[in-house]
């Protein structure tokens, strides 16, 4: 073992959490989350990176059903709106999939990006703003994973008017909603994402993505035992589901 590496069991419990990490909308139950576990949680999302240190996150926990039914209200409206943009075939379907869980789960939290947290010139973020928000982004997924250790549900509704947000949670001017989520114990979690389930999109092959020194040199020319590798890692881990 090389010094600094986790043990078995650690490693065996952080690749848990990465991969039965599940988005989830449907298998809410009421149950209260202790506030002592949701307290983790938001500690966990509070060590993620972000550039420059600038932390430029906050985290809104909605517990009041009547900002929630608001926000249920602009879900409703954008998903209306966004069912218009497929094609008759694939707008039944869309239909069909339950995207939100807003009511149904015990709470909702909203991740935002403040872009003048600590001023306005942040090391790394000088070259690309976007590098504020993608730092939003990583405490949202340092607590989606912290959530299924836990043993949380976490789930990302996206298809909402953000100004409908920032109106229901009275956001200052500037600070942008990142991420809506529902957050609750759950019955179980669906061992592959329902998208992939349902056969809308299917998972990708790594070895597909992967490229060596150029955007056209694929791995498994430009560098083979890397790609029998992520080949043999894969259906270990398809043989582990
Ligand atoms: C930025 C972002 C926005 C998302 N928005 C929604 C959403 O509005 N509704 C929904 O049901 N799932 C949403 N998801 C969840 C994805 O559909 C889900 O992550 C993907 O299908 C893979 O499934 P998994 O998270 O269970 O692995 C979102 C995920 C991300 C990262």
């Amino acid at each position: 073992m090389r010094s600094h590496e986790f043990d078995a069991a650690q490693k065996e419990g952080v690749y848990r959490a990465i991969h039965l990490r599940r988005d989830v909308r449907r298998q809410f139950l009421p149950d209260p989350v202790p506030t002592d576990v949701l307290a983790r949680v938001l500690h966990a999302a509070h060590h993620a990176p972000s550039v420059g240190f600038s932390q430029p996150w906050n985290f809104v926990v909605l517990q009041d059903r009547s900002i929630r039914q608001t926000v249920r209200a602009s879900f409703q409206r954008a998903h209306e709106a966004a069912a218009q943009l497929f094609s008759p075939e694939k707008r039944e379907q869309y239909l069909s999939f339950k995207l939100e869980g807003i009511l149904e789960a015990p709470l909702n939290l909203c991740v935002t990006y403040d872009p003048s947290r600590f001023g306005p010139v942040v090391i790394g973020r000088t070259s690309n703003p976007m590098m504020g928000i993608f730092s939003s982004v990583c405490a949202v997924q340092t607590l989606w994973l912290a959530a299924r250790a836990e043993g949380l549900g976490v789930g990302w509704v996206s298809i909402l008017d953000e100004g409908d947000l920032k109106s229901a949670m009275n956001l200052p001017a500037g600070v942008t909603p990142v991420a809506y989520l529902c957050l609750g114990y759950v019955s179980h979690f669906p061992e592959a994402p329902e998208l992939e389930t349902a056969q809308w999109l299917p998972r990708m092959e790594l070895q597909d993505l992967v490229a060596v020194d150029r955007w056209e040199q694929g791995c498994q020319e430009a560098w083979p035992s890397l790609h029998q590798e992520i080949h043999a890692e894969a259906k270990l881990l398809g043989s582990r589901r």
